[in-house]
């Protein structure tokens, strides 16, 4: 089993933002086997579909690009099967593969770019889901003491787009590197339905009890509206997060703007919505150089062709201004820098 790190190794092929930008060293991973001989590695970076990334320049360290397969049913009971993905299963394959064999409960997720151990890290979400829902628990290898971990959904601590491994960067800093997540998929399903995007494709088909797959489609078919296809126009989705202010601040941008979009969170704070404050900010469709925000939805920075990780940079710094200056309100990118 080859483990010998490549040098020098272009990550290009490898992030759906197409930058480039050069590994100093690089594995693949196949299998968790591997990772024993890496051991001790402190400055890496685990690499999964590279579909929520920017890569700023060429990376000294050592590049785990995670390619470890994998599908199975290991268990159920009379409430949910428990089914096993390996890290680097494709996401978008490994949800249609769950539906075709009758297991429901990831149909909302349909068509997230990148794979499945990266899914935990962020908390993928979409269409009122989260995958903290349908977590069961995962197994992560830990490169300091060279032996595996199972975290349960407590130990991940998910928070919005958010988990421990992203907080603590342990994506990084050489710590735990997930090897295999266990979902935990109801066999009492109820469709979420709640957002307008699904309740209308089913409403224009007459679709009254939708099945699995017919979320599933709507989600596929509302993302590929809005949401650009990073093989023909490189992006990494939404680029930022969407923010949450305090109450006073959002009564104060109502009085200003009646028709702000806002959702009121449970512990009183209200999330609003990035791609709105980006639109009136101005920058839809805006470029710079060969990067810009997406004309039809404000929220995903797409690459035109040719640009460099520094023209990403300067074109998130530039919105920030811009939204804040206009509104008062930070954003936070959504995807990892390094
Ligand atoms: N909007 C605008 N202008 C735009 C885009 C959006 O005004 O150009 C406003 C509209 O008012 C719209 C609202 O923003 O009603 C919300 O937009 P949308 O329903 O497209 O959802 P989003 O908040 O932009 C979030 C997730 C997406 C997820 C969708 C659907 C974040 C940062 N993004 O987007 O996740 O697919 O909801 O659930 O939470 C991703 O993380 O990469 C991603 C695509």
């Amino acid at each position: 089993m080859l483990t010998e790190p490549q040098k020098n190794v272009s990550l290009a092929p490898f992030n759906s933002l197409a930058l480039p930008a050069l590994a100093g060293r690089y594995v693949r991973v196949t299998a968790s086997e591997q990772l024993m001989a890496l051991t001790g590695t402190r400055r890496c970076f685990v690499l999964g579909g590279g579909s929520n990334l920017v890569l700023t320049g060429d990376f000294d360290g050592l590049v785990l690009h995670m390619a470890i397969s994998g599908r199975a049913l290991i268990g159920e009971d009379a409430h949910a099967w428990r089914v096993r993905a390996g890290a680097g299963e494709n996401w978008h394959d490994f949800v249609q593969w769950t539906l075709a064999q009758g297991w429901p409960g990831l149909e909302n997720l349909s068509l997230i770019p990148g794979t499945a151990g990266a899914a935990p890290v962020q908390n993928i979400g979409a269409y009122g889901l989260e995958v903290a829902e349908r977590f069961l628990w995962l197994t992560a290898f830990d490169l300091q003491t060279g032996k595996s971990a199972r975290f349960e959904r407590e130990d991940c601590r998910f928070g919005y787009r958010d988990s421990v491994f992203k907080r603590e960067g342990w994506h990084l800093n050489g710590r735990y590197v997930i090897t295999e997540i266990v979902f935990e998929l109801p066999k009492r399903w109820t469709p979420l339905t709640g957002y307008a995007d699904i309740g209308e494709w089913l409403a224009a088909r007459r679709i009254s009890t939708p099945s699995p797959g017919n979320v599933a489609d709507a989600v596929i078919s509302a993302r590929r509206r809005k949401l650009p296809d990073p093989a023909r126009l490189p992006n990494v989705g939404s680029f930022f997060q969407n923010p949450a202010v305090d109450e006073t601040k959002a009564v104060e941008l109502l009085e200003l703007y009646p028709d702000l979009p806002r959702y009121p969170q449970p512990d009183g704070r209200v999330k609003l919505s990035a791609g709105w404050l980006i639109e009136r900010a101005g920058w839809k469709g805006k470029r710079i150089g060969p990067v810009g925000m997406y004309e039809k939805h404000a929220l995903v920075l797409v690459n035109h062709g040719g640009a460099r990780g520094l023209d990403v940079v300067a074109l998130t710094r530039a919105v920030q201004s811009g939204v804040s200056e206009k509104f008062g309100v930070e954003l936070q990118p959504e995807p990892v820098f390094l």
